[in-house]
């Protein structure tokens, strides 16, 4: 029976699912990374380098990797975007410590920052108002082994996102059409047997 068949493709779909999320669950290993935060396109050292805290944490959470950092003069930093994208959590901490994180999408040697600066305090006894955003570059003092393990990791979490929508997408189709079948069945045997 077609019925039968599909029926058992279906629950070996749906096993196959179910070892897949099991598989995707597994608590991978953090990174911690130092760096060095640089003049937009050089190699020298930023004065905002300073301002941020070292190393950087890479982790990964519920199939999705993450870069996070602290920043001192939390107060002062009141934006941070990087590789072009926004935070996802910014947090203050005790000691004028923020803590920036980010959906990590892609890792590089030299990943593209901005900061926006907005300062509207007496500093050292004297008046600054200073409102800037500048572009910077994070430098990361990673290893060769350690980038092309993270870029794999990357792109098999990109995988694991794709088939987390795409397997009960096909589940639910190979569902509806067996429902059409059975029922068009049904309905084509009544009728035959009314004649
Ligand atoms: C008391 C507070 C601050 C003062 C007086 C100050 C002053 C200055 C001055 C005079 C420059 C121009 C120097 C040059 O072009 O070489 C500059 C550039 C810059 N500042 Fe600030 N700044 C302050 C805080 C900050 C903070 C908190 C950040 C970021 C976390 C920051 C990031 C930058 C960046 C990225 C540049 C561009 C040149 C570079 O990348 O080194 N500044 N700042």
């Amino acid at each position: 029976m077609i019925t039968k068949k599909v029926l058992r493709l279906c629950l070996l779909l749906a096993a196959f699912f179910l070892v897949f999320l099991g598989a995707s669950k597994v608590q991978a290993k953090d990174y911690e990374i130092d760096y060095t935060v640089l003049k937009e396109g050089s190699q020298d050292a930023s004065i905002a380098n300073g301002y941020f805290d070292k190393p950087i944490t890479i982790y990964q959470e519920d199939g999705q990797w993450y870069l996070t950092f602290k920043v001192n003069h939390e107060n002062w930093i009141s934006k941070v975007t990087f590789d072009g994208q926004e935070a996802v959590k910014h947090t203050s901490l005790e000691n004028e410590t923020g803590q920036w994180t980010f959906k990590l999408q892609s890792i590089e040697e030299k990943m593209d920052a901005t900061v926006k600066v907005d300062i509207e305090e007496e500093v050292e006894g004297e008046a600054l108002s200073y409102h800037h955003t500048y572009p910077i570059d994070f430098e990361l003092d990673i290893s060769k082994s350690q980038l092309t393990e993270l870029k794999s990791a990357l792109s098999q979490a990109k995988m694991y996102a794709l088939y987390r929508i795409l397997i009960p997408v096909v589940l639910a189709a190979l569902a509806l059409v067996i429902g059409i079948y059975v029922t068009v069945r049904r309905k084509k045997k009544s009728s035959e047997k009314l004649l």
